[in-house]
């Protein structure tokens, strides 16, 4: 099915990107880039939300998400330039946004600055979670896994810590598959039936029911909610354990496109996710 509704051309995204002119670090490559009323200072990488439809999805999945009830805790341990850690900040006691890279993290901190129920980390996720679960930290009700790649370590530390809860999962992957890349074989080494639009069916058949596997594993039972694939990246809502999104939400999530960009154009015939 071809939806139009996927956000703005790329054209006018990029019309949304202001460099600033006062900008003397990081070599003068910080832009600015507007979001609801506000300007975020972002450098041009894939880390930034409006460089695809896919990103451009994601906030507004993020904005249904985050609106859906009064969170306590969330914790965004992927946070970029902190345009999901803000979204989730108007509708949670507490944000949490731990993002590696120093360039980023300063621009994350900076681009959070004044939002007083938002922490900023700069550490590794992975060093991050297994601390959280080390002390005995309450674990959070959301988590937003939303890496380039896959995040299977820090899905496996997310089903340690948390019983119950929602799991926002990005999976960057699918663009190895699509384009029968080499550096994908070492993980899915048969990969190259999936190819092009069949890797839609690869997120199907392999990386979903992979997930469930490690699930599993950890004794937690995952509920597929929403789902959507663009070429570059896949994107999964998840409830775990007792947790349950309301009626509203899930009609509203029904309603947004599940193909983007290219997939949008090829025939899914009987295509779930289920
Ligand atoms: C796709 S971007 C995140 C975008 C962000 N969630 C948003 O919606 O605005 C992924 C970010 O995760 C960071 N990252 C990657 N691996 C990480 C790790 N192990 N620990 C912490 N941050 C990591 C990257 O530096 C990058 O800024």
């Amino acid at each position: 099915m071809f939806t139009k509704d996927t956000g703005l051309r790329s054209v006018q995204r990029e019309a949304l990107l202001i460099e600033d002119p006062d900008v003397k670090e990081f070599g003068g490559r910080v832009l600015k880039e507007e979001y609801d009323g506000r300007y975020f200072r972002v450098t041009d990488n894939t880390a930034r939300s409006s460089k695809s439809d896919a990103g451009i999805e994601k906030r507004t999945i993020n904005e249904i998400i985050g609106k859906s009830r009064k969170w306590d805790f969330i914790l965004d341990p992927y946070a970029g330039f902190g345009i999901s850690a803000y979204i989730f900040s108007k509708n949670s006691e507490r944000v949490v946004a731990v993002e590696r890279d120093w360039e980023t993290y300063s621009l994350l901190k900076e681009n959070l600055m004044g939002i007083k129920n938002v922490e900023c980390v700069n550490d590794d996720n992975t060093a991050y979670l297994q601390k959280c679960i080390e002390d005995g930290v309450k674990p959070p009700n959301l988590i937003d896994l939303d890496p380039f790649g896959g995040p299977e370590a820090q899905f496996l530390l997310t089903l340690e810590w948390m019983k119950d809860g929602a799991i926002l999962c990005t999976n960057g992957q699918i663009e190895g598959v699509y384009r029968n890349s080499i550096g994908i074989k070492h993980l899915y080494p048969w990969v190259d039936k999936y190819a092009g639009h069949k890797a839609t069916k690869w997120a199907e058949k392999v990386y979903i029911p992979r997930l469930r596997g490690l699930a599993k594993e950890k004794g937690r039972e995952l509920r597929l909610v929403h789902s959507y694939a663009h070429p570059r990246s896949l994107r999964f809502i998840f409830e775990l354990g007792a947790f349950e999104f309301g009626k509203e939400t899930k009609d509203e999530l029904s309603k947004r496109p599940r193909f983007l960009d290219w997939f949008q154009r090829v025939e899914q015939p009987g295509f779930s996710f289920e």
